[in-house]
């Protein structure tokens, strides 16, 4: 079992998730822990493309295992959008305050409030390549509530929820979200790594 990891990510939440997630087995460091200040390309037009380019930029570069996470939330009436625009949904630099608006605003008088959160993470070690998905049903609620968590959290209410991903304590999201599920696949891999 590997001991370390790199996390291609310069998102201190979702780092600060991810090892919450992965507990004590694995040490995962970031660009910050390498001083590594290169811009990660992310131009591909799905998750998953996004989540291997990120992923082969980084080992190419450093030449150290690493994973890379893409995420997409998919909203049914706005036919899957924002998905892999998450992001940068309300333009280049914006907040993720600008996103919830934007799509707040789209889904005005929007009845059918079904959506998902999607995320793919893709892992190099040894120079092979591995896919780990995970998915979370929910819906998007008319304004926020929460104030944890980050991105879209506040209007994410998880199916069978009664709290917003930024109500819910760290590991009660952790155990049920997209991320985590994704992670946990990757730590049962990992556990069994090289076989
Ligand atoms: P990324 O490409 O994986 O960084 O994710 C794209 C965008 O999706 C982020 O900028 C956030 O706005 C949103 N996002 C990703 N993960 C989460 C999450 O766990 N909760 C809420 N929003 C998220």
């Amino acid at each position: 079992m590997t001991e370390k990891l790199l996390f291609a990510t310069n998102n201190q939440h979702k780092l600060r998730e991810v090892q919450e997630i992965i507990g004590n087995s694995i040490r995962v460091f970031s660009f910050k822990d390498i001083g590594f200040t290169e811009e990660v390309p992310e131009t591909q037009n799905s998750i998953e493309g996004n989540a291997r380019q990120k992923a082969r930029f980084v080992y190419q570069k450093t030449g150290i295992n690493c994973f890379a996470d893409d995420t997409g939330l998919e909203i049914d009436s706005l036919d899957g959008r924002p998905g892999v625009y998450s992001a940068r949904y309300a333009g280049e630099g914006c907040s993720f305050e600008n996103n919830i608006v934007k799509i707040l605003a789209e889904m005005k008088d929007v009845d059918n409030r079904k959506a998902r959160f999607r995320c793919v993470v893709c892992l190099i070690i040894d120079n092979h390549e591995h896919l780990f998905d995970g998915k979370i049903e929910g819906a998007i609620l008319k304004e926020k509530r929460g104030i944890d968590g980050f991105g879209y959290d506040p209007v994410f209410l998880p199916e069978g929820q009664t709290s917003t991903f930024a109500e819910m304590p760290a590991y009660l999201k952790n155990g049920i979200s997209h991320r985590g599920r994704a992670i946990n696949k990757m730590v049962r891999f990992l556990q069994n790594y090289p076989g």
